[in-house]
């Protein structure tokens, strides 16, 4: 084994809202929900990686390639020597374009609410950057977190990509920013922000022919069974995400199929034929609203760069 990733420190399960509190007390609402952090356990991981390659999907490839196109110029503004923290850092893939740019990167600090797939995408990371210090930490960045400092007190720059960002109401949005603000002490941070545009193109990424979206959502139920021993018939629900045009946001739901009950922790949840369970929004901004609700968490925006189809944003906020 890597010595190097001997030392990473133990993984802490994330604290406070549970799988099984967020579910009971999601499905007692009217309308009923499920915070979308929960997709996340390892099948759910593997099933985002396999969204990010579709056809329909021109997030992932469009900030990768602006991060490539931009590598230099985001590594002068980031500085050496530096601690990146990225948030919610899935599969890693977007940071090694900066790593392979920037000037002697000492630790990079990924922090993700799911443990295994992150253990996993951290020792494939470590393999190939061997002069690098690693410390996944398996946390909720929505909860209070401390993110020790390392010796030497090394500058921070963060990351946040994949749009993460507009997963949240912007009154939450801001308030993360803020606290990932402090999180960083006074360093940067780099978002990648998906953009308003021509709705079909919109609903056409979140509504793939192959329907690994869908499995992606459904996963939520089979996670249930697996893990709280519910007893939801995957097949008896529907992936459904319209887009909302007036509020600029994506909105994904689980949408009974017929008049079913539910166990879950031996509670039983009624589910009329046709009724939604809420489980992610995704919204989009334009660049000068992410600019503004950047500007009132306290950052500097500073630099923006996007494709030429104004497809999708990366944003430099200085902190
Ligand atoms: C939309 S994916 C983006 C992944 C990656 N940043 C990218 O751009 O490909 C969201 C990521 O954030 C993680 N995540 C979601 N909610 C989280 C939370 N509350 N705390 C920590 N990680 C979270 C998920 O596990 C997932 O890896």
């Amino acid at each position: 084994m890597d010595a190097r990733l001997a030392r990473i420190a133990p993984a802490k399960a994330p604290s406070g809202n549970s799988f099984a509190e967020a579910v009971v007390m999601g499905l007692a609402r009217t309308p009923k929900e499920i915070a979308c952090k929960y997709f996340y356990d390892e099948t759910g991981s593997r099933l985002f990686d396999q969204i990010c390659e579709l056809p329909e999907y021109y997030q992932t490839r469009t900030e990768r390639a602006l991060l490539q196109r931009h590598a230099p110029e985001i590594a002068r503004l980031m500085g050496p020597e530096v601690e990146i923290v990225e948030f919610g850092a899935g599969s890693l893939r977007k940071v090694r374009l900066l790593l392979d740019a920037l000037k002697n990167p000492r630790a990079y600090t990924p922090v993700d609410i799911s443990g295994d797939y992150l253990a996993d995408v951290v020792r494939a990371l470590g393999a190939d950057y061997p002069g690098l210090t690693l410390r996944p930490l398996v946390a909720d960045f929505t909860l209070p977190m401390t993110v020790p400092a390392l010796a030497g007190r090394l500058r921070r720059a963060g990351l946040f990509t994949g749009s993460t960002i507009g997963n949240f109401k912007p009154d939450v949005a801001m308030a993360l920013l803020r606290r990932m603000r402090g999180t960083l002490n006074g360093g940067g941070l780099l978002v990648g922000v998906d953009l308003v545009k021509d709705p079909r193109r919109l609903h056409a990424a979140y509504n793939d022919a192959a329907g690994i979206t869908a499995a992606f959502n459904t996963n939520l139920l089979v996670r249930a069974n697996r893990e709280l021993g519910a007893d939801f018939d995957p097949d008896a629900f529907a992936h459904y995400a319209p887009y909302n045009a007036l509020a600029h946001r994506i909105e994904m739901y689980l949408v009974s199929l017929k008049r079913q009950s539910v166990t879950v922790d031996d509670q039983r949840f009624e589910f009329a034929q046709g009724e939604p369970v809420h489980t992610e929004d995704s919204r989009k901004y334009t660049i000068e609203s992410f600019r503004e609700m950047a500007a009132r968490a306290g950052f500097s925006p500073r630099a923006v760069w996007t494709d030429p189809e104004r497809l999708f944003s990366i944003h430099w906020l200085e902190g």
